[in-house]
């Protein structure tokens, strides 16, 4: 088995003014490639914080990060964003679509810097998945929160990562189109193996995940393997 993640006494902290806020403290666990796990945890607990640190968008104030056995936190920002385009998806909580770009431009940026070939026929291919094609000209305020947050997941998808983070995926949709996300989300997991890392409020989501992480306060208060019932 490969650890694609491994963090290791990670902890943040944010400093404002004179003031320090410390929103994450010695979080320590690691991930095979392939598995499943989700993050859970109240409101302002640090969750964002720590998906972002996972991924290299943010450093951490310490303790390490290693990704597919790079670390990022000796990294530079610049060595970080060609790891991030090589290995890594994120799908962001506020879905950071760029507003200038259609729906489909924004699905071919990571193609884009990855210097695919046949990048625009890919990206309608990957709007096609999440039920998109036909409003691929449509700029991001043209389109409801929960279809922007499916633009964001083709996005994610698009350079084929080996580590997918996702930011309360499904937390914007209803019912039917978060069943749907879910969906794609486990079947990118079990067809091309990609590890999936979801913060989530939704109980019922975070139990079809192999592992459970709960953090309050900045603190991993428990980490459990689910156990599911191999006949469902
Ligand atoms: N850039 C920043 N500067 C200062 N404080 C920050 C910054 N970003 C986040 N925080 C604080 O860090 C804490 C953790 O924030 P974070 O976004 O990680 O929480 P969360 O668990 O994702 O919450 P939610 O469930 O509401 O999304 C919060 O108290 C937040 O206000
Ligand atoms: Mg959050």
């Amino acid at each position: 088995m490969t650890t694609i993640l491994d963090i290791q006494n990670l902890g943040k902290i944010y400093h404002s003014g004179d003031r320090e806020l410390t929103v994450l403290e010695g979080v320590s666990f690691s991930l095979q490639a392939g598995d499943t796990c989700s993050i859970v945890g109240p409101s302002g607990s640090g969750k964002t914080t720590l998906l972002g640190l996972c991924a290299g968008l943010d450093r951490a104030s310490t303790g390490s990060v290693t990704l597919n056995g790079i670390r990022l936190d000796s990294l530079s920002e610049d060595k970080r964003a060609q790891v991030r385009n090589q290995y890594v998806g994120f799908i962001f909580q506020n879905f950071q679509l760029i507003p200038t770009l259609t729906a489909l431009e924004n699905v071919m940026v990571p193609l884009e810097l990855r210097g695919e070939r046949n990048v625009q026929k890919q990206a309608m291919e990957l709007l096609g998945r999440v039920g998109l094609a036909e409003r691929h000209d449509h700029y991001p305020t043209q389109l409801s929160g929960g279809e922007q947050q499916r633009v964001s997941l083709a996005r994610a998808f698009s350079n084929r990562p080996s580590i997918l983070f996702a930011d309360e995926p499904t937390g914007n949709l209803d019912e039917e189109t978060g069943e749907k996300v879910e969906r794609l989300l486990f079947d990118l997991n079990q067809e091309a193996g990609t590890t999936l890392v979801v913060v989530t409020h939704d109980l019922e989501l975070a139990e079809k995940t192999q592992r459970i992480i709960r953090i309050k306060g900045g603190h991993v208060i428990s980490d459990k393997a689910v156990h599911h019932n191999q006949l469902e």
